[in-house]
């Protein structure tokens, strides 16, 4: 019983892990277009550089065939960016406590924002973008006449860099709520509750937007779909496992009556249960008069 009771259980966890797997996304299949988006804009935005100032955010120039996205770039001091941060950098406000690794003296943080182009290089099959996609991403700023820079990971250890949207498409067409969308740069998805005034909380470099559920997507529908077969697994697993456990614990509660009935006979056949009376010399066992006394037939006509 133990073993069946352990094995329901088992199932139970099985079941609830898979659900929570089939709910959370994990990837995106255009990641290497966007990382080879990454490459030109950091190129784009070096060459917005002459002679620089630190903590001035210098716009660039894209090539034609990227018209629509708009890119920034501002060097900092990495120890400036650790005590005060960047109050307002387009969207993004900096606080202090913000580090990259591998550390520099010098970095560029390069800014996107992919306007008309967010769809295209950040397809999200069942939502839909209310505000275009945003990009925060550091490099080395020891030369900059680089390219092809690996970018630096930036973590924020004190508070959350905030992304302040500026402008956010009504939701009321979909109804479902907004969230935040945040896309680091190995390909993973993470959605994020959206903060009052349309802004994104973020620890790390990535890209990131808002989004809402748009119903009728063939995602959706073909993750409702796994989630429906899961659901009918699971049901006729437990079902499966009920009907075993009902047929154990029959089986038992009859071999238990078995051997309470042997136990009974046995008993009989070893107790005296009829008196003892004597009659003359002989020793005979009687019984009361309890059995029902013959009924005579007198009124019985036929
Ligand atoms: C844009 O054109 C440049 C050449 O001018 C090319 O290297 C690059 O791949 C093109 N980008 C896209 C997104 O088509
Ligand atoms: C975005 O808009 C520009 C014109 O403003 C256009 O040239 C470009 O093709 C558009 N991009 C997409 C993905 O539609
Ligand atoms: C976002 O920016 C607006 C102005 O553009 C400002 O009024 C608002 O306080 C900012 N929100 C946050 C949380 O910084």
């Amino acid at each position: 019983m133990r073993v069946i009771t352990n094995f329901s259980m088992l199932l139970l966890i099985t079941c609830f892990l898979c659900l929570i797997l089939s709910s959370a996304q994990t990837s995106f299949d255009g990641i290497v277009s966007a990382r080879s988006l990454d490459d030109q804009l950091q190129d784009c935005a070096f060459k917005a550089f002459s002679t620089p100032k630190t903590g001035v955010p210098y716009d660039a120039q894209v090539p034609s065939n990227l018209t629509g996205i708009k890119v920034s770039a501002m060097r900092l001091r990495s120890g400036s960016l650790w005590d005060k941060g960047v109050q307002s950098y387009k969207e993004f406000e900096i606080p202090e406590g913000v580090i990259e690794q591998p550390y520099f003296k010098r970095i560029v943080l390069v800014y996107q924002n992919l306007g008309n182009w967010s769809q295209y290089y950040y397809p999200l099959s069942g939502y839909s973008y209310l505000a275009p996609v945003l990009g925060l991403l550091a490099y080395d700023g020891t030369n900059l006449i680089a390219s092809n820079l690996p970018e630096l990971e930036l973590s924020a250890y004190h508070k959350p860099i905030l992304v302040n949207f500026s402008y956010v498409k009504n939701t009321s067409p979909y109804g479902s709520l907004a969230k935040c969308v945040y896309f680091d740069l190995f390909g993973s998805i993470k959605f994020d509750t959206l903060l009052n005034g349309n802004v994104c909380p973020i620890f790390e470099q990535g890209h990131v937007s808002i989004v809402v559920e748009s119903n009728a997507s063939p995602q959706t529908h073909w993750k409702n779909e796994f989630k429906f077969k899961i659901v009918i697994v699971c049901l006729a697993g437990g079902i499966v496992l009920l009907f075993l456990f009902g047929l154990l614990i029959s089986r038992m509660r009859r071999a238990k009556q078995e051997t309470k009935i042997k136990q009974m006979e046995l008993e009989a056949d070893c107790s005296e249960t009829l008196k003892i009376i004597y009659i003359g010399n002989a020793k005979v066992p009687s019984a009361l008069g309890t059995r029902t006394p013959p009924k005579i037939e007198n009124d019985y006509v036929p």
